[in-house]
């Protein structure tokens, strides 16, 4: 990375959403951690949160064999255990050696009726068993040509992260994801991408304070190809990347870790 981030590096992470089963899963890692070199990860921290099934299997191979990608998971109960059927906790996740879980996703605000309520109780959920919580936030196409686009980031952000400790936001990952921009094959302009990730910065530096603004990371999705990623990385604003389609596969999900690299 040639360029400062305030310290925050650089994370690459693959949303694989409700594909891979567990033995497709393993193939895919064991692909991933044979074509990785150490340099790789010099300056990115890389995620992959698979489907809660492939979750054990992928943590076995990847501590077996010292891949050096972290687990997350694509979503979590705000609960800790009980009579929730369907539900996976937090602390079962935590278990499992995850590190980042994505909150707030918008198929789950969208299919799963997700209300920004529910997302900062599952942040804070998070939080408590010492995990981080990627808080997905973003308009839709309506909002963003009605010119709604920061009023909604707006709305979302602080309602995730009502009555968090400073410390708390700071140690949190923002993935700015345009709805219109999720599997469309059109991404936001790395301009736009990057303008709407400094307003998030901007309005946690007002509402919360300067030092958890420097430290927060906020990711780019929508769309990411390794033909985009590095582009969007060159953006100072832009913290980090958020994949679904082209991580799937472990060569797709390589050329974009090495063109944020070699920024
Ligand atoms: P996409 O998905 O990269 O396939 O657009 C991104 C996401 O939904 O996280």
């Amino acid at each position: 990375m040639s360029h400062e981030r305030d310290g925050r590096r650089f994370l690459l992470s693959g949303n694989w959403k409700m594909h891979h089963d567990h033995i497709e899963a393993l193939h895919m890692v064991r692909d991933l951690g044979l074509r990785m070199k150490p340099d790789d990860v010099a300056d990115v921290d890389v995620s992959v949160h698979p489907p809660f099934t492939d979750i054990r299997t992928v943590q076995s191979l990847v501590e077996g064999e010292g891949i050096p990608v972290v687990l997350g998971a694509q979503h979590c109960s705000d609960q800790d255990r009980g009579p929730f059927t369907g539900e996976v906790s937090p602390q079962m996740l935590a278990r499992l050696a995850v590190r980042y879980v994505l909150v707030g996703h918008s198929e789950r605000r969208q299919l799963f009726g997700m209300t920004d309520a529910t997302v900062a109780s599952t942040i804070k959920a998070v939080l408590r068993h010492g995990m981080t919580p990627i808080c997905c936030v973003g308009e839709s196409a309506d909002e963003r040509v009605a010119g709604r686009t920061e009023a909604r980031l707006r709305d979302q952000l602080l309602g995730a992260i009502e009555g968090l400790e400073p410390e708390q936001v700071g140690g949190m990952v923002l993935a700015y994801e345009p709805l219109w921009a999720i599997g469309s094959g059109t991404p936001a302009t790395p301009v736009d991408a990057a303008d709407a990730c400094a307003y998030l910065r901007g309005l946690v530096a007002s509402e919360v304070g300067p030092e958890p603004a420097r430290a927060i990371r906020v990711q780019y999705g929508g769309s990411v190809t390794a033909d985009n990623a590095a582009e969007m990385a060159s953006e100072p604003d832009v913290d980090g990347l958020l994949v679904g389609g082209a991580s799937l596969d472990a060569a797709s999900f390589l050329d974009i870790l090495r063109a944020v690299a070699g920024c």
